[in-house]
């Protein structure tokens, strides 16, 4: 690894050290979330994501993490009511995702919803706490809406409105599908929300700290994590295993497929983290409910091939630390919901954004701007050659 350090830093302070991907650098003080690489131990404010994705609602989770402790009765059903009211979408919204291209990701029709949300509510005061607990509610309550919409109408159909009888995991369900979800189905769902709904310092998270640092409004300070989010090697992972495992297709090329990939370095998508060196806990949380799905349904064979490529790459990877990261499973329970790829990232995304609007209301209590250094590697005092007497 390259390693550079500054050399005039000042002479009180030990001389930084440049860590490519900014690794091991903290860059915040953060009581949201805790994980143990090597325990493969995750919790929210304490509690084990095991425990939550069991025991717990995507709407709980979501006020555990931004206000610090469990709701009580009275508080949970005061927020979810509120969340409830905020799912609906302007029409003048409806009518901007109508004019998207059909063909485009839904990342970036999400994008595009989220920043006309921010015209529409627009705030500028970032010290009125009831101003701000607003706008993460309007966040949480309308990423869904936004995401289901583009799916309907980029097919022709129209936009399903939200169902206010509905928590929210079956009714972001029933937007897309038109469908109430059975309640196994609903169970799956939100606890694939409750385990996506944060994960400490991760890129999106620390784009959403960065922007939010200038004190821009929470509409972009969530546009921005959603644009991190975007990339393969974040969020996007989820749709590029089951390219993978379709490439691979069947168990008995999985072998010499991934000892053909691992000879010319080629990423194993859905493994390996910056932080877990063991089986991502959200990954065995994630199986055990395909395992648990699939006992109601067939198990697609898709499933099986992934189960040999863990256990082959496994072996290969293990001894450096690479196992299945959260992504691995995650969308092959979507698709056996029938839930098409290019929707598997905007899940994560209306899910997280419960982790990323914590993460700016927590940034904004001790707020400083996000300024880092660079090494500079470039030339000093070049001559400016005029551009006729360029060759
Ligand atoms: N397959 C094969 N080798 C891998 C993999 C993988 N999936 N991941 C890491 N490695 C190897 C690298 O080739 C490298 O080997 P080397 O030291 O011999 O050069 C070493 O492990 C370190 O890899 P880095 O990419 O430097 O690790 P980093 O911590 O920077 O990256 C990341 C972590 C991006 C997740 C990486 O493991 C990866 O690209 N995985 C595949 C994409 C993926 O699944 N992303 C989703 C992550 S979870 C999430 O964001 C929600």
């Amino acid at each position: 690894m390259l390693r550079f350090t500054l050399k005039n830093w000042g002479p009180t302070m030990a001389e930084p050290e440049y860590r490519p991907g900014l690794a091991d650098v903290p860059v915040a003080e953060s009581a949201i979330s805790f994980i143990d690489g090597k325990r493969a131990r995750l919790e929210y404010r304490g509690i084990a994501v095991e425990t939550l994705a069991k025991e717990s609602s995507f709407e709980e989770t979501s006020w555990l993490l931004l206000k610090g402790e469990l709701p009580t009765q009275k508080q949970l059903a005061t927020f979810d009511s509120q969340l409830r009211v905020h799912r609906r979408l302007k029409y003048k919204i409806i009518d901007l995702i109508k004019c998207l291209p059909e063909s485009g990701h839904p990342m970036d029709a999400l994008q595009a919803g989220v920043a006309a949300c921010g015209m529409f509510y627009p705030t500028k005061d970032r010290t009125d706490p009831e101003k701000n607990w607003e706008a993460v509610i309007r966040l949480i309550a309308k990423l869904p809406t936004i995401v289901a919409a583009f799916h309907r109408l980029r097919r022709g159909d129209e936009a399903i409105p939200p169902r206010d009888d509905l928590g929210h995991a079956a009714n972001f369900y029933y937007m897309l599908t038109e469908e109430e979800p059975s309640p196994s189905i609903t169970k799956v769902i939100d606890a694939c929300l409750i385990v996506h709904a944060e994960h400490t310092m991760n890129a999106s998270t620390f784009s959403s700290r960065v922007t939010g640092s200038t004190l821009a409004n929470p509409f972009t300070v969530v546009n921005s994590a959603i644009g991190t989010l975007a990339g393969p090697l974040h969020g996007g992972a989820n749709e590029e295993v089951l390219d993978m495992l379709e490439e691979i297709g069947t168990a008995e090329k999985a072998k010499g497929w991934l000892e053909d990939a691992v000879l010319h370095k080629k990423k194993i998508m859905g493994f390996g983290h910056r932080v877990y060196k063991v089986k991502d806990p959200r990954a065995t949380v994630l199986q055990e409910l395909a395992e648990h799905m699939f006992a109601e349904t067939s198990k697609p064979e898709i499933y099986n091939l992934a189960v040999e490529i863990e256990r082959i790459a496994t072996g290969i990877l293990g001894p450096k630390g690479i196992f299945p990261n959260v992504d691995f499973y995650s969308g092959i329970v979507y698709q056996s919901m029938g839930i098409p790829r290019d929707l598997f990232t905007p899940i994560f995304a209306i899910s997280r954004v419960a982790g990323w609007t914590a993460h700016w209301l927590e940034q904004l209590k001790n707020n400083r701007i996000f300024r880092p250094e660079q090494i500079f590697v470039g030339k000093n005092d070049q001559p400016y050659t005029p551009l006729g007497k360029r060759p």
